[in-house]
């Protein structure tokens, strides 16, 4: 992961082809952390080669735990003989979800000590909920030195509310309660697949969870957890930026390794902008090809089931290839239009006005060198670049790795013309040739 790295794109394909979703970063940030509850080994498959990963992976061991590679996307994780409850500043600062360890390692020894978050620069992105949820299960918190320190004596079920829907909290609420004396009934709770997915991962271990995917949680809490075999669900996001892609070049893809039923809402929005989608939930697939113009649309961001915030640069930048004004509104998450400024240096014409944007639609892009500023942003620039005419320079591209595995791999593999390079002067011949 190094800073001088960028994409360099050639836009004006049409992507074609197939390509294969892999498991969702959202659900295995909170997954990983959740190993340390388990009382034996247990196996994680369908594990993305994404950053956030190789990062949880290595908090694991230096806690001690045991992490052997059995495969591309498998993994058997030891974490019996941890001793430490402590992450430090250096490991936890290099993203967001390492506040999970928090609620695993308090669920596991009634005590933590863990840095504040990095991450993705989203506005405040604040853990008041998280902190709110371990002091009702029992836990007194102290915030010094940019130091998260938790101990209780020890964990009791209780009743918990949220003030908002927060995805983060909800783990971590999750992950505190599981082994808890009695019962956690969380009110408010986020019902995102990544929720369903930890508590379906707990519970195959033994835990007593039910609720998860409703805004109402009921945990009882166990004293032992059995090792397990579990495969991560298929990212929902990365299969959604893959479908705007292939919107946005006028293609014709085949998005396989899915859940339909988490695409619903994506889904939803696409058609009626016009794109054209086969969903095909026997087969775990959907096909994406468009056959007219784009259509102006309005969108608004919502906690799930609704249209997620993190397809909302996205479906903006798609938004600006369709002829007349659209307007996106942020819900969700804050000040996530930081974007917006790059792709108006590609010839987009937005206006941001706090938690909206009015898009005028003009049906075309043009390539420019843009930087990165979130993981989803840089995705939302990639998009662009394959639908623009002329040459795409994406800086900053760590924030893109955090969350897609193999990206230039998948796009070429689509028809893309697409590289990465570490240092400019080792540009690849084909696009300094062609570029313009
Ligand atoms: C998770 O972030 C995701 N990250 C984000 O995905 C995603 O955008 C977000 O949920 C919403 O779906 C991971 O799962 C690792 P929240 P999180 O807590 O947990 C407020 C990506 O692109 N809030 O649901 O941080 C908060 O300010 C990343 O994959 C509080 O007020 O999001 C925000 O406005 C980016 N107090 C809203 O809730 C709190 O204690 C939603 O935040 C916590 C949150």
């Amino acid at each position: 992961m190094n800073s001088s790295d960028r994409f360099v794109i050639k836009g004006g394909r049409r992507l074609m082809g197939e390509v294969e979703i892999s498991g969702a970063k959202n659900a295995v940030v909170a997954i990983l952390p959740a190993v340390l509850l388990c009382d034996e080994p247990c196996v994680i498959e369908n594990v993305p080669d994404i950053s956030d990963v190789v990062i949880s992976l290595q908090i694991l061991e230096e806690l001690g735990a045991i992490v052997e590679k059995l495969g591309p996307h498998t993994y058997r994780i030891d974490a019996t003989g941890i001793k430490s409850t402590c992450v430090p500043y250096e490991s936890a600062r290099r993203m967001r979800a390492s506040y999970y360890f928090m609620g695993a390692l308090l669920g596991r020894f009634s005590k933590a000590r863990v840095s504040m978050p990095g991450g993705c620069p989203l506005g405040a992105r604040p853990i008041d909920q998280h902190l709110k949820a371990f002091q009702k299960l029992g836990a007194q918190c102290k915030l010094e030195q940019g130091m998260v320190d938790l101990s209780a004596n020890p964990l009791k079920g209780n009743q918990i509310f949220f003030d908002v829907v927060t995805v983060g909290a909800t783990v971590n609420a999750i992950l505190a309660a599981v082994k808890a004396e009695g019962l956690t009934v969380i009110g408010n709770a986020a019902k995102e697949p990544h929720i369903v997915d930890l508590a379906s991962f707990l519970n195959s271990m033994g835990a007593d969870i039910i609720g998860a995917g409703t805004d109402t949680i009921k945990i009882r809490g166990v004293k032992y957890l059995h090792g397990t075999d579990y495969p991560i669900i298929p990212d929902q996001i990365e299969a959604g930026t893959y479908m705007v892609a292939a919107a946005a070049t006028g293609g014709n893809v085949l998005v396989k390794n899915v859940t339909v039923r988490h695409l619903n809402s994506i889904i939803s929005v696409m058609e009626k902008i016009g794109v054209q989608i086969e969903a095909d939930e026997e087969h775990d697939q959907v096909r994406v090809f468009t056959d007219g113009p784009l259509i102006k649309t309005n969108v608004k961001t919502r906690p799930h089931p609704g249209f997620p915030t993190d397809m909302q640069p996205q479906i903006s930048t798609l938004l600006c290839l369709a002829e007349g004004t659209s307007m996106v509104k942020e819900d969700v998450s804050e000040q996530r239009f930081q974007y917006v400024d790059e792709l108006r240096r590609m010839g987009a014409d937005i206006q941001v006005d706090g938690k909206v944007a009015v898009i005028e639609g003009t049906g075309r892009l043009t390539g420019a060198p843009v930087k990165a500023c979130d993981l989803r942003a840089g995705a939302a620039l990639m998009i662009a670049g394959l639908a623009a005419s002329g040459v795409t320079y994406v800086e900053d591209i760590f924030h893109v790795e955090r969350g897609y595995s193999d990206m230039v791999g998948k796009l070429r593999a689509l028809g893309a013309e697409i590289v990465k390079e570490t240092h400019p002067d080792e540009a690849e011949p084909l696009l300094q040739e062609n570029a313009g």
